[in-house]
């Protein structure tokens, strides 16, 4: 049997190339199949074996060049103009913001009318929410797909899409949309095929004909939506068969072991990314590849699918880059960006939920301790990737404190994460925290939690009260964890609504499809009359709105910021403070402190020399300028500042 190798394409593909694209674009196209070549084949090899046939990388090359032909020239002016600047998602400008369309402005033909908004806010990057065609009722947010070509009709067209895309381009903006991989809705076309008795798309679902083989699954596979959804399998009786199903029972599983299903969603994602969208944010992928006696989750094939992915699209539409959604223990993040025993390109950005974790838990105790020992285990992105932070989603909060970094902190990780849930779901006296639980495990013990920032942060309960103290400081505090987003490594992520302080949602258990979600209540309609107050004086939108730009503003101001300077968590010798360097290699440095205690605290300017910084200005804080007073700088209880120098 022979191996497919590009080179034995290289003649066919030219000639069409030439004549599908043209002679500069054809030999383009061609020059970046020689140079993913390698990395395409290696990943098909590996994933497939033996079914890797030269036959399959025919198809998906072919796959690939349909696809670059189908861009428009807008896109393919991209593609160049990236191709030169090829790491612009590294910069320090880029700020991102992620909204449901309909909860934000109801249809994509009302988003344009919103974007002087976003860019007030100084947002770069706008990430909308699942917007295919889902299945009808309840569908997990627009994460159970049922028609990758179509949208979602309640939001507009595929013309409205790209209309969005155009309208974002020409603001020097980009667009991110979600891409379900590991699973379509049970009412995807190849779902009924499969249903009807069609082999081949039974085929690219994983299928078993009874539950001998799932109960062996069962055995080691934890339980992603244990109230809701238990077990990962349901029994398909229309189609005689037991069908995998890691997250609800109407999300059906891929079978990634079939290079026919690979090849399928590839040409499923290619004619999305061809409406104009510059981030491919490729959700749950953990879990594409199966393997019995595990966890099913990080597993070495669903790399290497990611990386063949990786690959095709370099040639399709080298302006596009993928985000990968692995919410997943610190130490198995850095594969997501590449980092293996050697690089492999995979995705370009990651979230990072190890930071977002770690703020809630400081926040929480007033304490760093712990999160200096997390985020110095996450490691480093490899070099031309980087990190989205983030303080809330529309997801919930897994409490992911390994035992590990617990320990080393000298505390135990089982009771942290108890604290932790019992904290933010207001059990806890002393709490300020209002939001809810999620998911609660009662065989594990684990629960995840649900709530807006504001809300988590202390600001809607001190509304409640009417306690102005309270809601001061909580103001401080939400600006306090953004500020720590927008000065780590990466991409800051806005969740919608949290630069007005939005409350959680009161009535999200008001609608039948939602009310056994409780992520539901962090997904609220944005409020424009609540956004208006952002210019009254004193209001507590006003507060946060202006403390978000102000950091915006900061972010821009020098190379540190950009997600390829070096960062380097410190000890501050003081146990509520976390400091933390940024150092560019054109010379920039950045000591970022931020304090989670509520009242004053110094640390050493000892952490100033530790930063490489002779001399400094204050770029950002929440108190004005910092002075080194002997040998000390001082923050205000749950203050912020960076400090620039050389
Ligand atoms: C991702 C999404 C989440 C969804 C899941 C299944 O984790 O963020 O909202 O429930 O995938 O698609």
């Amino acid at each position: 049997m022979t191996a497919p190798r590009i080179e034995n394409l290289t003649e066919s593909i030219a000639v069409d190339a030439v004549s599908a694209l043209g002679e500069l674009e054809g030999a383009a196209f061609c020059a970046r199949l020689a140079r993913a070549g390698d990395d395409l084949v290696e990943a098909l090899i590996a994933l497939y074996g033996a079914q890797a046939t030269p036959a399959l990388l025919e198809r998906v090359v072919g796959v690939a060049l349909a696809g670059a032909t189908a861009r428009c020239p807008a896109l393919r002016l991209r593609d160049r103009l990236r191709e030169v600047d090829d790491d612009w998602y590294l910069g320090a400008c880029q700020i991102g913001y992620a909204t449901y369309v309909d909860r934000f402005c109801g249809t994509l033909a009302a988003l344009p009318g919103h974007l002087d908004y976003l860019q007030e806010l100084g947002v770069t990057y706008l990430h909308l929410m699942p917007l295919l065609r889902p299945r009808e009722g309840e569908s997990d947010g627009g994460y159970a797909v049922a028609d990758y070509r179509e949208l979602d009709p309640r939001l507009g067209t595929i013309a409205d899409l790209e209309a969005v895309a155009a309208a974002l381009h020409e603001r020097g903006m980009n667009l991110c949309v979600d891409l379900v991989i590991n699973h379509t809705a049970a009412e995807h076309a190849w779902a009924r095929a499969a249903v009807a008795g069609d082999r081949r798309m039974r085929a690219r679902y994983l299928t078993f004909p009874d539950r001998t083989v799932p109960d062996l699954y069962e055995r080691t596979l934890p339980e992603v939506f244990p109230d809701t959804a238990p077990g990962s399998f349901t029994d398909e009786p229309a189609m005689g068969r037991v069908v995998w199903t890691t997250f609800n029972t109407w999300q059906w599983d891929l079978d990634y072991t079939s290079p026919d299903t690979f090849a399928a969603m590839f040409e499923e994602m290619v004619s999305v990314a061809n409406r104009g969208v510059d981030v491919l944010r490729l959700d749950a992928v953990p879990f594409t590849w199966k393997v019995m006696g595990t966890d099913c989750q990080n597993q070495y094939g669903a790399h290497r699918l990611l990386q063949a992915f990786r690959a095709l699209m370099r040639v399709t539409a080298p302006s596009v880059v993928f985000k990968a959604e692995a919410i997943v223990p610190a130490k198995l993040l850095l594969p997501y960006l590449g980092g293996h025993d050697a690089f492999r390109p995979e995705c370009e950005i990651a979230y990072n939920n190890q930071l977002m974790v770690m703020l809630w838990s400081a926040a929480a105790s007033r304490d760093a301790n712990l999160m200096v020992r997390a985020l110095r285990g996450v490691g480093t992105p490899p070099l031309g990737t980087t990190w989205v932070n983030y303080l809330r989603c529309h997801d919930d909060i897994g409490w992911a404190v390994s035992d590990d970094d617990a320990a080393a902190a000298g505390i135990d990780g089982a009771a942290h994460r108890r604290f932790l849930a019992d904290f933010y779901a207001d059990r806890f006296t002393g709490s300020h925290a209002k939001g809810v639980d999620f998911q609660h495990n009662p065989e594990t013990g684990d629960v995840r939690t649900s709530g807006m920032a504001a809300a988590l942060a202390g600001i809607d309960q001190a509304r409640i009260d009417g306690d102005e103290l309270a809601l001061a400081g909580a103001i401080r505090r939400l600006v306090l964890l953004y500020s720590v987003v927008y000065a780590y490594g990466g991409i800051p992520l806005i969740w919608m609504g949290d630069e007005i302080a939005l409350a959680n949602d009161a009535r999200w258990q008001d609608d039948p499809l939602h009310a056994a979600d409780s992520r539901w209540i962090n997904r609220p309609p944005m409020s424009w009359e609540v956004a208006t107050r952002r210019s009254v004086s004193g209001s507590v939108e006003e507060r946060v709105f202006s403390a978000m730009r102000r950091l915006g503003a900061a972010r821009r101001s020098g190379d540190a910021l950009r997600a390829d300077a070096t960062l380097a968590v410190l000890d501050s010798g003081n146990r509520h403070v976390l400091a933390f360097t940024r150092h560019h290699r054109r010379g920039q440095r950045l000591l970022a402190l931020a304090n989670f205690g509520d009242e004053r605290q110094s640390v050493s300017d000892d952490l100033l020399r530790a930063s490489g910084i002779t001399s400094f200005v204050t770029v950002v804080s929440a108190d004005g300028p910092v002075r080194v007073v002997d040998g000390r700088l001082t923050l205000d209880g749950l203050g912020y500042a960076w400090l620039a120098g050389a």
